[in-house]
């Protein structure tokens, strides 16, 4: 896809690798349309790329309302006319799979994965009309393995690997000029371990879990000695430009999950994540 004049939506576009795209695309000249469930750092960052003289809007949206992804997608038509690319990117961390609530699970998977679904319900028939669309959906490399503490979060990244597996195949089944993306990172340096600040009330009494605090601490860690943001902008904007499916910032990490996997079904060693044991010490 040529970049320049054309209309990219973001979900989670406010913080994080949303935002580190919106800022790559944006140099290529693209129209930017930024959904977020946070008013304040949304305004901030639509007054700074206004600043910018960059074409931008920010629509206050919650990925779980379809109602909510439908209207993102009706003010990008009224603001720019269409749109051609839809990066499918809020998300939330979880906690550990024993002792989590199921509230807590519905949380993380509402956004995680029907979050997902809504955007590709909203934007998907309107590319096919238009034969021109590309949906980045955002899973990690918790979606290629399990790992410990991570139960509903590494369920609901499963879940994005499979649908836009299944994207792609039926995309490319139409024979038309709309495709698909799925980006897996490892560790980015964004606000995920800060998750929480976007927690419902109700489910507030999380963070007493012991089990998913120690947890917690261990993930900020990680994400805190995780790589740029700017890198997944980059390589998000190169499989659109390129039309590639996978976006792997840890190749490395990827294909190693991936073999491991790999042996252990063939009856060889299991995985050696010991995320508990940490948690533990
Ligand atoms: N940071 C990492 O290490 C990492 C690794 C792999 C995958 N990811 C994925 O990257 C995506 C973006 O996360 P991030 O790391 O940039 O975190 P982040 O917290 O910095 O940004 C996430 C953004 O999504 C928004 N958001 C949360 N719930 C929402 C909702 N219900 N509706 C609309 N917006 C909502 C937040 O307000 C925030 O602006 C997520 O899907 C996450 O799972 C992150």
């Amino acid at each position: 896809m040529e970049l320049q004049g054309k209309t990219a939506v973001i979900t989670g576009g406010a913080s994080g690798l949303g935002l580190a795209t919106a800022k790559q695309l944006a140099k290529a000249g693209v129209n930017l349309v930024l959904g977020d469930i946070e008013q304040g750092p949304l305004d901030e960052v639509v007054a700074e790329f206004k600043g910018n003289s960059v074409n931008v809007i920010g629509v206050n949206i919650d990925v779980r309302s379809a109602d909510d992804v439908n209207r993102l997608r009706d003010e990008a038509v009224k603001a720019f006319g269409t749109a051609h690319i839809i990066f499918n990117n809020a998300g939330v961390g979880g906690g550990p799979l024993i002792g989590t609530d199921k509230k807590m699970w519905d949380w993380v998977m509402d956004i995680n994965v029907d979050g997902v679904v809504n955007g590709i319900n909203a934007f998907v028939p309107m590319f096919l009309d238009q034969n021109e669309g590309h949906v980045i959906n955002t899973g990690s490399l918790a979606g290629l393995g399990g790992v410990p503490g991570m139960g509903s979060y590494c369920a609901s990244k499963f879940a994005v690997v499979g649908m836009t597996e299944v994207l792609y195949h039926e995309l490319a089944f139409t024979g038309k000029d709309v495709h698909a993306s799925l980006l897996c990172p490892g560790f980015v340096k964004t606000r995920i371990h800060e998750s929480g600040r976007n927690l419902p009330k109700e489910l507030a009494s999380f963070a007493e879990n012991p089990m998913a605090k120690a947890v917690q601490g261990i993930a900020a860690e990680a994400v805190n000695s995780g790589i740029d943001p700017s890198i997944i902008g980059e390589m998000v904007e190169d499989a659109i430009i390129n039309n590639k499916f996978w976006i792997l910032p840890h190749m490395r990490s990827a294909i190693r999950t991936t073999e491991q996997r790999l042996v252990w079904m063939q009856g060889g060693d299991t995985p050696g994540i010991d995320l508990m044991k940490a948690a533990k010490s």
